[in-house]
């Protein structure tokens, strides 16, 4: 196939995200993909979600790095190379170098100039570690510069982020991070939300703040520059509730009467009052559900932490 050039490329991107934005939204069940949360106001508010007292899962997980340091730094193991996927602000990875001690660190994520920023500032404080920003959208495919050294490669991806994923496409994830450690001794560190009681799920997701509520709207202002679309975040209302069937805290917008968005090239959608958009679902697993699931991606000997409720679980998979 011919290369395309930078801005056609662009092009070309922009128009599947278009696609994909105006199939989702004329689906039976509207529906958008989470990554539109996450503009750089999104990213903001996601910062401050994690802030609040409802939203558990950021300083649980932190509390579980914090007491389990040793034993989760014996079974990485020193002088690895460590690969952060959607490494943010690096805060989470650079809370661990004092007791992973990795000898390089790789910061994965879609904004490569956040990266940037972020890795210099971590250079001066840890010069012994070799540090490397890639900038790439990782949850499609996975594909890491062929300069990157094999040995020891271990991939860290914490949050819970895995939750955002559908189980399939999360196995499917789990399958490509696997293939990326290749055979030479790494391994995977995951965050891993656990079910738990509604009452604590709920609030999680519906704070009284309003926070999560307008990190959800503001996928709103997101798609409207994406699409060139009219929605108005007045007219819609933030529902987020867990689905034990499924398992899941469910996240969508609400029409708060009947409407009409409309997008370029004359696309648009009528709502009736109360119909919604699904545009997140954050997934709960039990323990021996996603040590299965890592054993079904073709992982080996897996550890794990949890919090005295458990609530929350790390894990750390390795590969012979
Ligand atoms: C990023 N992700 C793991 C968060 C979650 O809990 O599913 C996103 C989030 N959505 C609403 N609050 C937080």
């Amino acid at each position: 196939m011919a290369q395309l050039s930078q801005p056609a490329q662009n092009c070309v991107v922009q128009d599947e995200i278009q696609q994909q934005l105006a199939a989702g939204l004329l689906a039976a069940h509207a529906h958008t993909s989470p990554k539109y949360l996450y503009d750089v106001l999104g990213s903001r508010l996601f910062a401050a979600i994690c802030e609040l007292p409802e939203y558990y899962p950021t300083r649980t997980e932190a509390a579980i790095f914090a007491l389990h340091a040793q034993q989760i730094a014996a079974a990485v193991g020193p002088d690895a190379i460590l690969i952060d996927l959607g490494a943010g602000n690096c805060s989470k990875a650079a809370r661990l170098f004092p007791s992973l001690r990795p000898r390089q660190y790789v910061a994965v994520d879609i904004s490569v100039q956040f990266l940037e920023e972020a890795v210099s500032a971590l250079r001066q404080q840890f010069p012994q570690i070799e540090m490397t920003c890639l900038g790439m959208d990782f949850s499609s495919e996975l594909e890491l510069p062929a300069t990157l050294g094999m040995d020891r490669r271990q991939f860290f991806y914490p949050g819970s982020s895995i939750g955002n994923f559908a189980p399939l496409e999360a196995l499917m994830f789990l399958r490509r991070i696997r293939k990326g450690i290749g055979s030479s001794g790494g391994g995977l560190l995951i965050g891993v939300d656990l079910i738990k009681d509604k009452a604590i799920l709920n609030p999680a997701y519906d704070d009284a703040l309003g926070v999560t509520a307008a990190f959800n709207l503001n996928l709103l202002h997101h798609v409207n520059r994406l699409l060139d679309a009219d929605f108005r975040p007045r007219d819609w209302r933030h529902r987020a509730f867990y689905n034990s069937e499924q398992h899941r805290i469910e996240m969508h917008l609400e029409a708060r009467n009947e409407l009409t968005v409309h997008w370029q090239n004359g696309g648009m959608r009528r709502f009736a009052r109360g119909e919604r958009i699904h545009t997140e679902s954050s997934y709960k697993y039990t323990r021996e559900g996603f040590v299965d699931m890592l054993q079904q991606a073709g992982y080996g000997a897996v550890q794990t932490w949890c919090d005295p409720n458990n609530w929350f679980m790390v894990c750390h998979a390795q590969v012979a």
